[in-house]
């Protein structure tokens, strides 16, 4: 059986004492609802890891990043190192998500050096890929989301790949509301399992947890969550509400 997961990603949200707030009903929420089998990450903002890895220590939930720097260590002012991730107990990192693409111009090359450090550092890289809306209008969705993958991932070895986790994200899907249909998720979660069946074999294809995310939430999981190929999801706005972000981590 494949792992399930369900990350939480803040985004840059909630000031410091919000944030509190909800690890705290986070918590609460978790005990009383605990999922079985599903691995709970939350990737709150890198200024919060201190107290979120505080609550990570009940063993309810893991920390996650939401990015990291392409490089080890030196003059990147502002920048993040994967070595300081894991100095503070982060076990994820998301990685390309299409903020990052669209708003500080992320490409496929640098996410393969990000996933590479991460990998180096033992954290697990959750990387996304999804199509832009006139990308599915022109019927270029399949091709758009394999050059992805293989531009970031196939330059792996099979045993690093084997670590990795894959988020599909639909960018015309991410706060929008306008959910992909389960139908859609699983149709393209399928094809990412071809793709890397193609190019890593059966074996790693079958274990890979593949992620939907994109205007997932506390009323729709249940359906995404149904599909044979979506292993969980990667939650945006719905994790701000710690009951919604639970409700999904309860999904399956
Ligand atoms: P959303 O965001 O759930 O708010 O659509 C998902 C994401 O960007 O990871």
């Amino acid at each position: 059986m494949r792992r399930k997961i369900v990350a939480g990603n803040w985004k840059m949200n909630k000031s410091f004492a919000e944030a509190e707030d909800l690890l705290n009903e986070l918590y609460d929420a978790l005990e009383e609802q605990t999922p079985s089998n599903v691995d709970v990450v939350v990737c709150p903002p890198s200024i919060y890891f201190e107290m979120a890895v505080d609550f990570s220590e009940t063993g309810i939930i893991s920390v996650g990043a939401q990015d990291v720097s392409k490089y080890e260590n030196g003059a990147y002012t502002g920048e993040i190192s994967a070595q300081m991730l894991s100095g503070m107990q982060v076990e994820y990192c998301i990685v390309g998500h299409s903020e990052r693409r669209k708003y500080h111009s992320e490409t496929d090359a640098e996410i393969a050096q990000k996933t590479d450090v991460l990998l180096k550092h033992d954290i697990t890289p959750i990387v996304c890929c999804g199509e832009i809306l006139s990308e599915r209008e022109k019927n270029i969705h399949f091709e758009v989301v394999k050059k992805q993958i293989s531009d970031a991932l196939f330059h792996l070895d099979p045993l690093d790949f084997a670590k990795i986790i894959i988020a599909y994200e639909p960018v015309w899907a991410i706060g929008t509301g306008h959910t992909a249909t389960p139908e859609q998720a699983q149709e393209m979660h399928a094809f990412i399992r071809k793709t890397i069946e193609e190019k890593f074999g059966k074996e790693i294809a079958k274990k890979l947890p593949i992620l939907y995310g994109g205007s997932c939430n506390a009323k729709n999981a249940k359906d995404l969550f149904s599909q044979a190929d979506v292993d969980g999801g990667l939650i945006g706005g719905a994790s701000l509400v710690a009951q919604d972000f639970v409700t999904i981590a309860n999904a399956f």
